[in-house]
């Protein structure tokens, strides 16, 4: 997954396409490039890094133009490096392409051009493509649109392109299948996009393509959309959504830091207009709006990856607890090809922060060809999987810039909670004083989220007793488990430190074996109904001499005696434990990762947004 960008019209295009590469490198940063067009002339800049890198590596160039496309790189085929970096030229040198996704066919393509006689410059998919294109305008007599709709009948896989030609300095082509794509339609001039932050600020109109259609972008001229057989497509332009844009650090050195504190807040902003203070009541409009599909729904089955899947974890609990139907939890990227028993009584819960994750989209398409009623779970307003689904409830925490999820997560479980609530109130599922004592103590959750952040200081400097430790277990059971699941993906994405969540009763099954003074097991061990069986996991791990930090209940005693050290929150619910017990292992895996130097915001090999397979 990578970040593509565009720009055609009067103004400057470097400045444009350069900001926008830096509101879309959460998609990528092993590398980035522009492509400039000027009558006559494509210029292109590359550099193996971040924009940052791009930006100071072309400095003192001559970075006219009103005319490029751009790109940063999550690499998938090919080492990051500066050959690799997109983008990519035909073998002229009259086009120029940047494009987001897989060409799967291209090993395929690129022999067959091979035997033509053609040399490769890079070993990515995406040259491939440009060099079918530009084939197919020499060897075809075709115009570039006609091999661009050509070229894309012939590959397989996923693609957002965007293409500049030389010899037409006056248009862009972009297209997509699979990939987002977002064209944003101004005075006399269009702007291209992976997403709307790069549009956002100068237009607010915007037009989404669906699959397989080409855009084509015509400087001054109206814009045409074609499809794959060149027959016109009707477009709806949209405004661009709202609080979309670039957000600061506000004074925190890292993102994750700012957004882990940000999350009493969030958890406020998710509730509000929802939850009935007076009336102690929860209201979701898609809940109200679908009443009798999602009450007489026979199965749910949420669909999710990495952080969004642990939190679906905890949601089946919500909705097996409270609204008594079965749930299964699938990893998005089992189920699309799983070949699942599903039908019209089924509904998917898909839960996406970015809302462009690969995998999800497919198991969405998946259950909808199924006949499945599909409800979206997502933090991006407007997102493909925001599109995709029949209906849907928004976490509302804001941009999240942090590779690693952290009010995400809280916002997404907080939505959970609230849609197993008013689901059980619809059914009738739930005892009043259970239903209105839950409401309450999500009410208490922000202020005690608060208290949880002032231990911040002393997580940041018991951090500093870790960074010896190459591998880390975390425990929990019921609510925590995967709560533990959570924490240790958070250590291992920033701090390369290796993890692994457990059932903490699985233990004795194998993981113990690895317990020894070395190896630091993280407890989450609040006061609930599992105590005293976390009390005797924790035993077990004691006398194997584990170093043991447990996340205790405030006031606890007698975890807090046997645990090497502890960390505590406020008590609640034992369901509503997991939105406070993730704060600190949150800021546990920051502060691990910020002694060990690590880059928090922008872990090696990873992206914000997966949209690729
Ligand atoms: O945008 P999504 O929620 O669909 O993303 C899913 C995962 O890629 C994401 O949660 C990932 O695991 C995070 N880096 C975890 O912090």
């Amino acid at each position: 997954m990578c970040g593509i960008t565009g720009y055609i019209g009067t103004r400057d295009a470097w400045p444009i396409l350069i900001e926008g590469l830096k509101r879309l490198e959460y998609r990528g940063y092993d590398s980035a490039g522009v492509a400039l067009v000027k009558k006559g002339a494509i210029s292109v800049y590359k550099a193996k890094g971040k924009v940052a890198d791009l930006e100071n590596s072309a400095a003192d160039k001559d970075l006219s133009g009103t005319a490029g496309i751009a790109h940063t790189r999550w690499a998938t085929h090919g080492e990051p490096n500066t050959v690799n970096a997109h983008p990519h030229l035909s073998p002229s040198g009259r086009l120029a392409i940047v494009h987001n996704g897989i060409i799967e066919n291209y090993s395929t393509i690129k022999s067959r051009l091979q035997e033509e006689g053609y040399v490769f410059r890079s070993t990515t998919d995406t040259e491939v493509l440009v060099y079918l294109i530009e084939y197919l305008m020499q060897k075809q007599g075709k115009n570039l649109l006609e091999a661009v709709q050509s070229a894309l009948r012939e590959v397989i896989g996923a693609y957002a392109i965007a293409l500049a030609d030389r010899d037409d300095p006056d248009m862009l082509i972009a297209a997509r299948k699979s990939s987002p794509l977002v064209i944003g339609i101004g005075d006399g001039e269009f702007y291209v996009a992976s997403d709307v932050s790069p549009i956002a600020g100068y237009t607010d109109r915007v037009v989404y393509p669906e699959d397989e259609e080409i855009a084509v972008l015509r400087r001054g001229v109206p814009l045409k959309i074609v499809n794959l057989m060149n027959e016109e497509c009707s477009h709806e332009v949209r405004p661009v959504p709202e609080n979309i844009g670039l957000t600061g650090k506000e004074g925190f050195p890292h993102f994750m830091l700012k957004e882990i504190y940000e999350q009493p807040d969030c958890i406020v902003d998710c509730m509000r207009g929802r939850v009935d203070t007076s009336l102690g009541t929860v209201r979701l409009s898609a809940v109200t709006e679908n009443a009798e599909r999602l009450s007489t729904a026979k199965r749910f089955i949420i669909v999710a990856c990495g952080t969004s899947w642990h939190a679906g974890l905890i949601g089946k609990q919500y909705l097996e607890t409270f609204c008594r139907v079965p749930v299964e939890v699938a990893y998005a990227s089992e189920f699309r090809y799983s070949n699942p028993v599903i039908d019209d009584s089924d509904v998917v819960i898909a839960i996406s922060q970015s809302g462009e994750t690969a995998d999800t989209l497919a198991a969405i398409e998946l259950a909808k060809s199924r006949g499945a009623f599909i409800y979206g779970i997502c933090n991006v307003v407007g997102s493909s999987i925001a599109r995709a689904t029949d209906t849907g409830s928004y976490i509302h925490v804001g941009p999240e810039v942090g590779v690693a999820s952290t009010k995400a997560f809280t916002g997404q479980v907080a939505v959970l909670l609230l849609l197993a609530l008013n689901l059980a109130e619809v059914k009738g599922t739930m005892k009043p004083e259970a239903y209105h004592s839950t409401v309450k103590a999500l009410l208490e959750i922000p202020d005690k989220m608060r208290e949880v952040l002032k231990s911040d200081k002393g997580i940041a400097e018991l951090s500093r007793t870790f960074t010896y430790a190459h591998n880390f277990i975390y425990l929990g059971r019921g609510f925590s488990y995967p709560v533990a699941l959570e924490g240790a993906l958070k250590l291992k994405e920033i701090s390369y430190i290796h993890a692994e969540g457990y059932p903490a009763a699985e233990m004795k099954h194998g993981p113990i074996a690895l317990i020894d003074t070395e190896m630091p097991v993280v407890f989450i061990a609040t006061k609930n109904t599992m105590y005293e069986k976390i009390l005797s996991n924790v035993q077990e791990i004691k006398a194997r001499k584990g170093r043991v930090l447990a996340v205790v209940t405030s006031g606890d005693k007698v975890i807090s005696a046997v645990a090497d050290n502890v960390l505590d929150v406020p008590e609640t619910l034992e369901c509503l434990d997991p939105l406070l017990v993730s704060i600190p292992l949150q800021l546990l895996a920051y502060h691990i990762a910020v002694c060990k130097g690590k880059d928090v915001d922008r872990p090696r090999n990873l992206a914000k947004s997966v949209t690729v397979e």
